[in-house]
């Protein structure tokens, strides 16, 4: 049904709308229904437009016509209207049952991943290993995952519309979804629910891959933080610890544990910084420490008036952090 909607509607192979596009059996599932319900809305419109614009241009007034005999019952019609709406009742519900089956994990099992929200960004905690990253999502392609979606402070809402449903992340009550993609790729995700001034900035991929990629990212990931050997990155590390940097992010082993803002360990292989707002480069990164507020104005990173030897210094500390 999907695919017949596709082929019709879409003229590219590839749809560029992410729920039709599919990329799960949740999402499918979702997808389908979406499809059958629009199908099925969409007949009901053309019969009742066609009806009545027939009935305007038969019935209408004609000059010397006489009031038309009104009718009393149509056993047919009834059997008709009544039978129809409740064959499509069924068929939804056993749809929306099916999809329900395939999106609800349980809740009293241990989570694979640790989804913790934040304004404006996306913590990331891999429980079994204690990876902890941001903004990145890597998962096993073909596999479920069991996701814990918490909040660090007001209500968010996690949507990767290729792979899972929509769900909220609400403070003190955690939320699970399953997260599952069926091909390797690169899926984009983002908050689905307004929640302050950056809300349109609290992008995040889910990277799926095979397992022995992914095994050898969270090996990489255990690693401790890069130690600088160039005089300018060890710079770099001395102000990040003399400044207030440390009192919000982490690296291993370099900063006391502190989770208000990114955990930098291995920042250098994220793809993007702000949580999708500009790309990790050198260039960038400079940009961003110089004058976060000027970038992702609202964000709680302050603009902390760094000279440009300081910023530079950071820039090459901070990209060594693989
Ligand atoms: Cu978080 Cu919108």
């Amino acid at each position: 049904m999907r695919r017949l909607f596709l082929r019709t509607v879409v003229a590219h192979r590839r749809c560029v709308i992410p729920i039709f596009d599919p990329a799960s059996p949740q999402a499918a599932a979702i997808s389908d229904l979406f499809v059958v319900v629009l199908v099925i809305c969409g007949v009901i419109l053309a019969i009742v437009v066609g009806i009545v614009g027939i009935s305007l241009v038969r019935f209408r007034q004609r000059t010397g016509s006489e009031e038309p005999p009104p009718y009393f019952g149509n056993r047919k019609l009834e059997i008709i209207w009544t039978v129809g709406p409740i064959l499509i009742v069924i068929c939804l519900l056993v749809l929306t049952a099916r999809g329900m089956h395939q999106s609800d994990p349980p809740v009293n099992q241990e989570p694979d991943l640790i989804v913790i929200a934040h304004q404006w960004w996306w913590e990331v905690r891999y429980p079994q290993t204690g990876v902890v990253t941001a903004n990145e999502i890597h998962i096993t392609v073909g596999r479920k995952w069991l996701v814990r979606l918490e909040s660090g402070d007001v209500i968010h809402n996690f949507w990767v519309p290729q792979l899972a449903r929509k769900m909220d992340v609400v403070p003190g009550y955690p939320n699970h979804i399953w997260l599952e993609a069926s091909a390797p790729g690169k899926y984009a995700g983002t908050c689905g629910e307004y929640c302050g001034v950056d809300h349109s900035w609290m992008r995040f991929s889910v990277i799926a891959e095979s397992p022995p990629e992914l095994a050898a990212w969270l090996l990489d990931r255990e690693n401790p933080a890069n130690v600088p050997t160039s005089d300018s990155a060890q710079r770099g590390l001395a102000i990040f610890q003399s400044m207030t940097c440390i009192n919000c992010h982490s690296i291993r082993d370099v900063s006391v544990t502190a989770n208000a803002a990114p955990d930098l360990t291995h920042f250098a292989d994220r793809e993007t910084l702000g949580a999708g707002v500009l790309s990790n480069t050198q260039a960038n990164l400079l940009l961003w420490l110089k004058n976060p507020q000027a970038i992702k104005p609202g964000c709680f990173m302050p603009n902390l008036k760094l000279t440009d030897a300081q910023a530079g210094a950071l820039v090459s500390y901070l990209r060594t952090l693989k």
